[in-house]
């Protein structure tokens, strides 16, 4: 097995190949003045399984490209298995199709790297789960809750209650739970389909002079995130913390969330950034070395 270092994934590539000990194959890479990607791996795939680690955060859509080169050339030099690590999957949370005349975005993703020769496509806290049902070759999803929540002990906060911002996050806060012990409970989320606006139905939590984290797959804009806040301030809450596996924190949305009296934004490295303080090597690390062995 050797792990080739996708661009957008380049040090927890690095990390999981320290942690198996295997070998890690460089990939070249450039973006040419007319916006196309260049991709040229600089190491030997011959009769190995690669492994590419490659997130599609944002740019979403040449990460995706670079991530369907990446693999073409590795199956052009020989490799004899492709695996795709993507620890944020784009287009995840488009699975089916809410308004007429949409696409299934997801299954066009896992069409293009099925012919680009990817076999097998191993990704975190996807959206949704059944998403995965749309590629056609072996996708599994791992969970990285359990890693936030080891974080928070680290931190002395043991018992904090653990809330999941909506009903499909739930499992979240119950793994979480599982970790740090306290309670966990949901809220229950809308979000405009057209305006993109999100309200919660009212509800009462025991969390008054409590630490609460809220944990979710994804923050984006934080407004599911600056919303909920909101309401656990007015339930008295003494502290209020914000994770999630991808910290996408589009624009202002940190600086939002910190507004809003969140004490602080814990991410993990599937989107590195600022708030990408807890690691996914251990998690992937684990998962390769079965797949290795098995
Ligand atoms: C949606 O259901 C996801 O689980 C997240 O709650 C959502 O993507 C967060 O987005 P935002 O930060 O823009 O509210």
């Amino acid at each position: 097995m050797k792990i080739v270092l996708g661009p957008s994934s380049k040090d927890l590539g690095e990390k999981i190949a320290e942690l198996l000990g295997v070998e890690m194959v460089p990939v070249d890479f450039k973006t040419f003045p007319d916006g196309e990607s260049y991709i040229r791996l600089e190491g030997k795939v011959q009769n190995e399984e690669a492994v590419i680690v490659q997130t599609t955060s944002p740019p979403q859509d040449s990460r995706l490209i670079q991530l369907a080169f990446i693999a073409d050339a590795a199956k052009r030099n020989g490799a004899k298995k492709i695996t795709a690590v993507v620890p944020y999957l784009a287009y995840a949370r488009q699975d089916k199709i809410f308004l007429q005349g949409e696409t299934i975005s997801i299954e066009a993703v896992a069409k293009m790297l099925k012919a680009a020769g990817i076999d097998n496509l191993i990704t975190v806290n996807v959206h949704q789960e059944k998403a995965l049902a749309k590629f056609s070759f072996p996708a599994k999803n791992l969970s990285a809750i359990s890693l936030l929540a080891e974080h928070f002990k680290k931190k002395g906060l043991k018992e904090a209650f653990a809330l999941a911002p909506d009903k499909g996050a739930t499992y979240m806060a119950e793994e979480a739970k599982r970790v740090l012990g306290g309670e966990c409970g949901y809220l229950e989320k809308h979000r405009d389909r057209y305006t993109g606006q999100i309200s919660f139905k009212k509800k009462a939590f025991g969390v008054k002079r409590k630490t609460v984290i809220i944990y979710d797959d994804i923050i984006s804009t934080g407004g599911t995130i600056v919303a909920a806040a909101k309401i656990l301030k007015e339930l008295g809450a003494k502290k209020v913390y914000a994770a999630c596996v991808h910290p996408l924190l589009v624009g202002e949305a940190e600086k939002r969330i910190l507004e809003a009296g969140v004490e602080e934004v814990i991410g993990t490295d599937s989107i590195p950034g600022p708030a990408s303080k807890v690691s996914l090597a251990p998690l992937i690390g684990k998962e390769l070395k079965e797949l290795k062995s098995g």
